[in-house]
């Protein structure tokens, strides 16, 4: 049982690793942020490229996070006390909005700056969120069993 739970405190950290490469890499992206909150610095072919790249790296961070915090609810179901899996669940559907709301902005406009924008949210909410509830889930994984 202890291996099991120690393999779920193993899959949490590479997951957690995995969404912020891909938040690096979308903010790589764009090195015109300075320069407006929209595109239109930028060449018609330079927004094509920065779009498709965007759409395509914004899609594998939302399936990712979904994808993940699925994953922890279902960990969440053994032996996490009833509280904090109220409020950890909520803090993910949270995080769902968030992303969801990136989707919508990105599909209407393509704007990589917007988008970007959005990603550095996510970040900082998903980088409270490891400290406040996920720390609190290892921990809990990791506790000797009752
Ligand atoms: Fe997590
Ligand atoms: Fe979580």
């Amino acid at each position: 049982m202890l291996l099991i739970r120690e393999e779920a405190v193993d899959r949490m950290r590479r997951d957690h690793d995995a969404m912020l490469d891909l938040i690096r890499r979308i903010q790589a992206l764009c090195s015109e942020q300075d320069r407006g909150d929209d595109c239109s610095c930028c060449s018609d072919d330079r927004r094509a490229f920065c779009r498709s790249h965007v759409e395509q790296l914004v899609r594998a961070f939302v399936e990712a996070t979904l994808k993940h915090n699925a994953m922890e609810s279902l960990y969440m179901d053994d032996g996490v006390p009833e509280l904090h899996r109220r409020a950890h669940n909520r803090a993910h559907m949270a995080i769902a909005e968030q992303l969801k709301s990136i989707r919508i902005v990105l599909a209407s406009d393509g704007n990589t700056v917007r988008a970007i924008e959005g990603v550095d949210e996510v970040l900082a909410a998903l980088s409270t969120h490891f400290v406040e509830f996920d720390g609190h889930l290892q921990r809990y994984l990791m506790a000797p069993a009752a």
